[in-house]
C-alpha cells in the first residue's frame, strides 16, 4: 500500500489531463496536494473539485515559462504551507509544425514551458528537500522524446532534455535522499490528444498493440509509485507507459 501521509506534493498543470489524475491519485494516498495552473480561477476551481474526495488541495496560480514566477511561488509557498517533498513536473503545451515551417515563437513556446519551466520548479524545490533528505522529482516526458514525432520537433526536444535532465539531477543528489525519475507516457486521452485530427489518432491506434489510448489514471498509478518509499531505489530512470507502442 502506498503511503504518502505527511508529504506534499506540487503537481504543475493539475487543472485537467494527467496532471488531475495525478492529483487525485496522490491525495487518494494521502498527500496534501498542491496544483497549478496559469489562472487564478482555473487552478482553484479544479482544487475545489479535487478537494471533494477529500484530502486536502490548494490550487495556485502559476506560469512555469516564467523563471522569476516560479522561484517566487515556491518560495511563497514554503512560507504559506511548507517545504515541498513531490515535485510533478506535468504542465506541458504543444506547438506543432514540420522543422522548415517551425517558428522560433513555436519553439520557445514549448521549450520554456516544458523544458525551462521543469528545471525552474526542480531547482526551486531541491533546497528544501535536501533539509528533510527526502524527495522525489517525477519528470512527465512522453514516447516521442525515444521516437521522435513528426511535426514535433520543439516538443521531442524538450521531452528528450528533460529525460537528461533527470539524470542529471538523479546523480547529483541521489546521496541526498532524493530520487528523479521521468514517466514517458504514449498516447494518452486528454485535451491534447483530443485536438488531433481523426485520421491522425486512426494511424497512432494502429500501431498500439494494446489497441487503445491509455487513461490518465494509467500514467497516475506509476506516479504514485514512484513518489513512495517503495520507489527508494529507482532513481535516474525513465518509465514508458505506452500499450506497448514502444519496445
Ligand atoms: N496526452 C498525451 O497523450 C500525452 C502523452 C505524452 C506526454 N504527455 C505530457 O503529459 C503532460 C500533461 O499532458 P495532458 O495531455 O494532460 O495536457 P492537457 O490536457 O493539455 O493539460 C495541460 C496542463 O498543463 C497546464 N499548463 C500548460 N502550460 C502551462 C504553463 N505555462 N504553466 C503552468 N501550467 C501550464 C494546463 O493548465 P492551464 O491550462 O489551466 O493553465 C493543464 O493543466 C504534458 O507534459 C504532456 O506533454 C501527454
Amino acid at each position: 500500500m502506498i503511503d504518502l501521509n505527511g508529504k506534499r506534493a506540487l503537481v504543475t498543470g493539475g487543472t485537467r489531463g494527467i496532471g488531475n489524475a495525478i492529483a487525485a491519485r496522490l491525495l487518494a494516498q494521502g498527500a496534501q496536494v498542491i496544483i497549478t495552473g496559469r489562472s487564478e480561477s482555473g487552478a482553484a476551481d479544479a482544487a475545489k473539485a479535487l478537494s471533494r474526495s477529500g484530502g486536502s488541495c490548494h490550487g495556485v496560480a502559476l506560469d512555469v515559462a516564467d523563471f522569476a514566477q516560479v522561484g517566487a511561488v515556491i518560495k511563497q509557498l514554503g512560507k504559506d504551507v511548507g517545504a515541498i517533498d513531490i515535485l510533478v513536473n506535468n504542465a506541458g503545451i504543444t506547438s506543432d509544425d514540420v522543422v522548415m515551417r517551425m517558428g522560433e515563437d513555436a519553439w520557445d513556446a514549448v521549450l520554456n514551458t516544458n523544458l525551462k519551466g521543469s528545471f525552474a520548479c526542480a531547482r526551486a524545490v531541491i533546497r528544501g528537500m535536501m533539509k528533510k533528505r527526502w524527495g522525489r522529482i517525477i519528470n512527465i516526458t512522453s514516447i516521442v522524446g525515444s521516437m521522435g514525432n513528426i511535426g514535433q520537433a520543439n516538443y521531442v526536444a524538450a521531452k528528450a532534455g528533460m529525460e537528461g535532465m533527470t539524470r542529471t539531477l538523479a546523480r547529483e543528489y541521489a546521496t541526498r535522499g532524493i530520487t528523479a525519475n521521468a514517466v514517458a507516457p504514449g498516447f494518452i486521452e486528454t485535451d491534447m490528444t483530443r485536438a488531433m485530427e481523426d485520421a491522425a489518432r486512426e494511424r497512432l491506434l494502429a500501431q498500439v498493440p494494446v489497441e487503445r489510448f491509455g487513461a490518465p489514471e494509467e500514467v497516475a498509478d506509476a506516479v504514485a509509485y514512484l513518489a513512495s518509499d517503495s520507489a527508494a531505489y529507482m532513481t535516474g530512470q525513465v518509465l514508458h507507459i505506452n500499450g506497448g507502442m514502444l519496445m
